[in-house]
């Protein structure tokens, strides 16, 4: 069995729910605290064991490429300033074995993912939104991995969401289980209104994909949005070998929308060494000045004002 060793991360959409941020620079470059989006996304692939690691960029491929190359003015100042904690941590980004390809026009996710086609081969690869942050003991591509390891078979991650969410997502129908969490799933949909959803379990941004897909995307008229649709082809794959869908458990933070962002960075900010203490001193007060306000707003009108 192939060893599952490569990962695709799609990062040129246009951002356009997170404007005017992304006017010029990549969501994926949005730090969470101190540390950009996409980093996170590569630690997860370097904890699930990915040797190889494609990054698919848009316009503001730069500031992506700059992130994760040596930047040796920054290094010398802080080797001359004994900065060495500070250096460590700059230099972390280095010690990974990243590739860049340009997606000329945004045509959708699965156009994003076809630019991988070459770099990928004949092997079984996993695609991890880049503004798609996911926690759980197990990073959630491993998770995929250990499936295909049992299955062979292509796995996409999927989540309950809100019924009435259901057309901001791919929604699986589900066919059973063959494990806890583990689906068989007998067509997959993008984007369906709440009264054609087949279920509420929504594709979120981790895919283990078999090479077969390539030649699907390559073949896949434009779908929702005039975009060509990943979940399209994906439908497409499933019937001519197995997809599964496994259920994901833990935490996903969509940090390319702004009220996912801010929770996001509040969260990650209640765990970070540095300004956990100070964040959580602050939110309580926040808080508390917020229910008195809203306490005080909910107070009837006195007698005279009547
Ligand atoms: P989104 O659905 O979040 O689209 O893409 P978007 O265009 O970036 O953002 P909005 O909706 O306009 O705010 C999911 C992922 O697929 C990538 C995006 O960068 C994001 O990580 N993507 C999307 C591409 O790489 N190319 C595309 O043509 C579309």
């Amino acid at each position: 069995m192939t060893k599952v060793k490569k990962a695709v991360i799609p990062a040129a959409g246009l951002g356009t729910r997170f404007l005017p941020a992304t006017k010029a620079m990549a969501k994926e470059m949005l730090p969470i605290v101190d540390k950009p989006t996409i980093q996170f996304i590569v630690e997860e692939a370097l904890n699930s064991g990915i040797e190889d690691i494609l990054i698919v960029t848009g316009k503001a491929k730069r500031p992506i490429e700059d992130h994760f190359d040596a930047n040796l003015e920054l290094e010398t100042n802080l080797i001359a300033k004994g900065k060495n904690e500070l250096l460590k941590v700059v230099e972390e980004t280095t010690d990974v074995n990243l590739h860049f390809i340009r997606q000329s026009h945004p045509k959708g996710l699965g156009h994003a993912v076809l630019q991988a086609k070459a770099f990928v081969g004949d092997e079984p690869f996993i695609v991890m939104l880049g503004d798609d942050l996911m926690k759980d003991t197990i990073p959630l591509s491993k998770q995929l991995i250990q499936d295909y390891e049992k299955t062979h078979a292509s796995t996409i991650a999927v989540m309950e969401v809100p019924h009435e969410e259901t057309s901001k997502y791919g929604i699986i129908h589900p066919e059973g289980q063959v494990e806890e969490g583990l689906y068989n799933v007998k067509n997959f949909v993008e984007k369906p209104s709440p009264d054609q959803a087949p279920s509420d379990l929504a594709i979120i941004g981790r895919y283990l994909l078999t090479p077969e897909i390539f030649e699907l995307l390559e073949n896949q008229a434009p779908g929702a949005g005039d975009e060509i649709q990943l979940t399209d082809a994906i439908d497409a794959l499933n019937r001519t070998q197995r997809v599964f869908a496994r259920e994901f458990k833990g935490k996903r933070y969509d940090v390319g929308d702004k009220f996912g962002f801010l929770k996001t960075s509040i969260e990650y900010g209640l765990e970070h060494r540095e300004v956990k203490e100070a964040l959580e001193d602050y939110l309580i007060e926040l808080g508390q000045e917020l229910l008195d306000k809203k306490t005080v707003d909910e107070v009837p009108e006195t007698k005279e004002e009547q």
